[in-house]
C-alpha cells in the first residue's frame, strides 16, 4: 500500500486554536449558564472546578497523547491497544454523531435569532420582554405538549439547519489545514464580541443581583449527586472529551510536538471563556430581575432555552442599541458553535470513518453531513425540543462519561499510563508526574462511575423517568444500547484505511 500522508496541522498556533475552537462552543455560552443556573448557581462552580483539574485536564492529555502516539483516531487507537477494544473507539463516535445532530440545531436557532434581532422581532420594552418566552417556544419552535407529539418540522429552522450543514461541509472537506486556519478567526472574533457583551451586561442596573447568584456558593447542595453528575458532564462536554474528537485532533499533531502544555492552554482558555460568558448571562439575569421586579427563580425556568429567552428579554429592555447587541450576541453563538460543530463532525465522525474504510475525505464528509442533517430534522419538529433534551441527556450525560470512564480504565491498565506519560514528557514543555497515572487509573474512572450511578442512573430509572417524558426513561437506555451494538458491529468489519504513518 502506498505511504499515506496523515492530515496535518500547519503549525502549533493553528493546532492550539483548533483545539481551543473545538473546546469553546455552545457548551460555554449556551450550556454552561443554564446548567449552572439549574444546579445551584455559585455552588455549581465548586464541582465544576474540581472536575476541571481532577478529571478534565488529565483526561485531555490522555486523548491528545494517545492520538499522537498511534497517529490514528479513536477506533484506531483502541484497536492498536488490542483488537478486542476497537468498539470502545466507536462508541464515542456514535456519541459525537448524536451530539452534532442536535448541536447544529442550536446553531440554527442562533442564526434565526441573529436575523430576528435585527428588528427585535419579539418587541421592544416591557411588552417585548414579557413576550420573549412565547416568541421562543411559540413562534420560533412551535413547541408541542410533549415528546410524543412531533408535528411537522418548522420550515424556517429546517432551512437554517440545511444552511449550517452547507457551511460546515465547505470548511471540513479540505481537512485539518483549513480547519486550523479558519479556527484562529472563529475564536478571536467571538472573544471580542463576548467582551463587548460582558461590559454591556455589567453596566446594566441590577447586574449585581445576578452575579451574586452566580458567585455565591451554598454548600448544602454539594451533597447532591446530580450536581456532580451535571458538573462532570459539563466538563467533558465543554472540553470536548469522551467523544473521539480529541484523539483525532491529537493524531494530526506532528510526532515531536508538545502535548501537556497544549492541554493546559486549551482547558484554561475554555474554562475562562465559560466563566466569562457567565458574567454576560448572569448580569443580564440580574437586570431582568430588577426591571421586571421578579425573584431569580422566575426569570426563566427555560433550562435549555435560557440563552434564547433571557437574552432577548434583556435586548428588549436595553436603553439603546437593542438590535446591535442582539445581533452581536447571536452571531457570537453562531461562530462559537461552528468551530465546535466541525470538530464534532470531522474529528469525531469523519476522521474515524476515513481511517477505517480508507474512503476519500470529500465523499465521507458529504455522507456524514447529509445523514446528520436528516437526523437533525427530528429536532426541528414541534416536539423537537423535548427530543433535544432527551438526546442531550443520553449522550452528553451518559455517553460522554461512560465512554470516558471505560477509556481511562483500558488506557490506564491495558496500555499503561507510565508508558504514555514518559512519551508525553519526552517532548512536552510541562512534565507530568506519577500523580497523573493515578488520576487516570483510579480517581477519574471511580469518580465518573460513582456520579453515573448515584447522580444519574438511580434517578432516571424511576417510573416517571427523566423530566417525566417517558416511563423509566426507556429511550435513553435504548439509544445507548443500540449505539453499543453498532460499535461492536463496526469492530467486526475489517479495517481498510491507513494504519497511521506520516
Ligand atoms: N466543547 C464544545 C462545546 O462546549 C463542543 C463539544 C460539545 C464537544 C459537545 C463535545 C461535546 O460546545
Amino acid at each position: 500500500m502506498a505511504e499515506v500522508t496523515r492530515d496535518r496541522w500547519t503549525g502549533r498556533v493553528p493546532f492550539i486554536f483548533a483545539a481551543i475552537g473545538s473546546a469553546i462552543g455552545l457548551g460555554n455560552v449556551w450550556r454552561f449558564p443554564y446548567i449552572t443556573y439549574e444546579y445551584g448557581g455559585g455552588t455549581f462552580l465548586i464541582p465544576y472546578i474540581i472536575g476541571l483539574f481532577v478529571l478534565g485536564i488529565p483526561w485531555m492529555m490522555m486523548e491528545f497523547g494517545m492520538g499522537r502516539f498511534f497517529q490514528r483516531s479513536a477506533p484506531g487507537v483502541f484497536e492498536s491497544i488490542g483488537k478486542k477494544w476497537e468498539w470502545l473507539g466507536w462508541w464515542p463516535v456514535w456519541v459525537a454523531f448524536l451530539i452534532v445532530t442536535y448541536y447544529t440545531v442550536v446553531i440554527a436557532w442562533s442564526l434565526h435569532y441573529a436575523i430576528s434581532s435585527a428588528t427585535v422581532a419579539w418587541g421592544i420594552g416591557e411588552a417585548g420582554a414579557a413576550g420573549a418566552g412565547d416568541y421562543f417556544f411559540g413562534t420560533v419552535l412551535r413547541l408541542s405538549d410533549g415528546p410524543s407529539i412531533l408535528g411537522a418540522p418548522v420550515w424556517s429552522i429546517l432551512g437554517l439547519l440545511a444552511l449550517v450543514w452547507v457551511i460546515l461541509f465547505f470548511i471540513m472537506f479540505k481537512g485539518a489545514r483549513v480547519i486550523g486556519r479558519v479556527s484562529v478567526w472563529l475564536v478571536i472574533i467571538p472573544w471580542v464580541l463576548l467582551a463587548v457583551l460582558v461590559i454591556r451586561g455589567l453596566t446594566l442596573p441590577g447586574a449585581v443581583d445576578g452575579l451574586n447568584y452566580y458567585l455565591t456558593p451554598d454548600f448544602a447542595v454539594l451533597g447532591q449527586g446530580e450536581v456532580w453528575f451535571a458538573a462532570f458532564s459539563q466538563i467533558a462536554f465543554t472540553l470536548s472529551l469522551g467523544m473521539a474528537g480529541m484523539f483525532a485532533y491529537g493524531s494530526f499533531i506532528a510526532k515531536r510536538a508538545d502535548v501537556t502544555n497544549n492541554a493546559f492552554i486549551t482547558s484554561f482558555s475554555d474554562a475562562a471563556t465559560a466563566f466569562f460568558a457567565g458574567f454576560a448571562v448572569f448580569s443580564t439575569v440580574g437586570f431582568i430581575m430588577q426591571a421586571l421586579n421578579i425573584p431569580i427563580g422566575e426569570v426563566s425556568a427555560a433550562g435549555l432555552g435560557l440563552a434564547f429567552v433571557t437574552f432577548p428579554v434583556a435586548v428588549s429592555m436595553l436603553p439603546g442599541a437593542n438590535a446591535l447587541i442582539g445581533v452581536l450576541f447571536f452571531l457570537c453563538l453562531f461562530f462559537l458553535g461552528t468551530t465546535s460543530a466541525y470538530f464534532l463532525a470531522y474529528g469525531g465522525v469523519i476522521s474515524p470513518l476515513m481511517d477505517k474504510f480508507g474512503s476519500g475525505r470529500v465523499k465521507t464528509t458529504l455522507i456524514v453531513c447529509i445523514v446528520s442533517f436528516l437526523v437533525g430534522i427530528l429536532y426541528t419538529t414541534s416536539g423537537g425540543l423535548y427530543w433535544l433534551d432527551i438526546v442531550d441527556r443520553t449522550v452528553s450525560f451518559y455517553g460522554l462519561l461512560i465512554t470516558g470512564a471505560l477509556a481511562c480504565l483500558v488506557i490506564g491498565w491495558g496500555f499503561g499510563t507510565g508508558k504514555l506519560r514518559e512519551y508525553l514528557n519526552e517532548t512536552s514543555d510541562i512534565k507530568v508526574g506519577a500523580w497523573w497515572d493515578w488520576l487516570i487509573k483510579i480517581v477519574a474512572p471511580a469518580g465518573l462511575i460513582f456520579v453515573l450511578i448515584y447522580g444519574g442512573f438511580m434517578k432516571d430509572i424511576a417510573p416517571e423517568g427523566y423530566e417525566g417524558y417517558f416511563n423509566w426513561s426507556w429511550p435513553i437506555w435504548t439509544i445507548l444500547g443500540i449505539t453499543l451494538v453498532f460499535s461492536f458491529l463496526l469492530q467486526a468489519i475489517k479495517t481498510r484505511g491507513p494504519k497511521g504513518g506520516d
